[in-house]
């Protein structure tokens, strides 16, 4: 496996690539990986013959007092596991190369960046949608892989290729989770045992949500605060509990019966680490099964 490190050379080999006949895959990540990347990757190599994972702890998606300095950067392990899951290329730039001085240029995904996360963190879809798109731009036609856990993530990454009529198709893969149903993070190794313990209550609120919904509940209200109150009590803050269109995230009317298809998305602070996870009611199974 190769590791790249300056943009221009990860677009030449993506070129190379596709010139030799292959399907480029495009993985991205910020490191620290987990199951969960690499169940990203394994999709990638399911479905094209060019496997690439870029590794970029990306600056302009932290906001002022977030976590970019402390971060998990773990770029050897992240390589060989990268390797094992079967990538070809581990692109991992510099911050400077991604973004030299003089560059100005910033994508701004409008209402699909502002529901659910985009109010609490202001300036974060604007630095995802920057850098995917340079990434894009860099790997040319591909298959990008994302996961399921940053639902609206992937949302505003759909509507960025759609938008710019960018050749590339966009897969979401299920989130994964551990035993006990705690979506994989890389911020979990932020959480102490006790506040591991008290972060369940995410998953089982959700699951909770899943079975209400399958047993024929569709009253919003009903829904959103049996998970408020549980998230109320076991986290340190609750952002937002929110019933959303599954593919445009805009928050559904709570007066209006669900829909057969519906978000509901979750952000809560435990302890100093601001956890999120979602499931679409009517799509996802239950996070645990019993
Ligand atoms: P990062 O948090 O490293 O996540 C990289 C990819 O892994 C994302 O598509 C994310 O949704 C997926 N992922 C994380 N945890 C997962 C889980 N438990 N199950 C399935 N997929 C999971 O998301 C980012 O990085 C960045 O914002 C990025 C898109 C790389 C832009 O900087």
């Amino acid at each position: 496996m190769e590791v790249i490190r300056e943009p221009l050379a990860y677009q030449a080999a993506c070129r190379r690539a596709r010139a030799d006949g292959h399907s480029v895959g495009l993985v991205p990540t910020m490191g620290a990986l987990h199951a969960g990347h690499l169940a990203l990757v394994r999709t990638a190599c399911e479905r094209t013959s060019y496997v690439t994972v870029s590794i970029f702890v990306n600056p302009t998606q932290f906001g002022p007092s977030e976590d970019l300095d402390r971060y998990p950067r773990t770029l050897e392990a992240d390589c060989e596991r990268c390797s094992q899951a079967g990538a070809e290329v581990v692109f991992a730039p510099e911050a400077q190369a991604m973004y030299p001085p003089g560059d100005e240029t910033r994508v701004r995904v409008q209402k699909t960046a502002e529901a659910l996360c985009g109010s609490y963190r202001p300036a974060h879809f604007e630095g995802v949608a920057t850098v995917v798109a340079k990434l894009l731009a860099l790997a040319g036609r591909c298959t990008a892989v994302f996961g399921r856990k940053d639902y609206q993530q992937l949302r505003v990454i759909h509507r960025l290729v759609r938008d710019l009529f960018l050749p590339v198709d966009i897969v979401g893969v299920p989130t994964v989770r551990e035993p006990d149903g705690l979506a994989l993070s890389s911020r979990n190794i932020y959480l102490s045992g006790a506040e591991r313990q008290r972060a369940l209550a995410i998953p089982q609120a959700l699951s909770q949500a899943v079975a209400a919904f399958g047993s024929g509940e569709r009253e919003p209200t009903a829904i959103a605060a049996a998970v408020e109150q549980a998230l109320e009590r076991a986290a340190d803050r609750v952002d937002y509990v929110e019933l959303a269109d599954a593919d445009t995230v805009v928050p559904l009317r709570r007066d209006d019966p669900l829909p057969t298809r519906a978000l509901l998305a979750v952000a809560a602070h435990v302890g100093a680490t601001r956890l999120i996870d979602n499931v679409v009611l009517g799509e996802d199974p239950a996070p645990i099964s019993d």
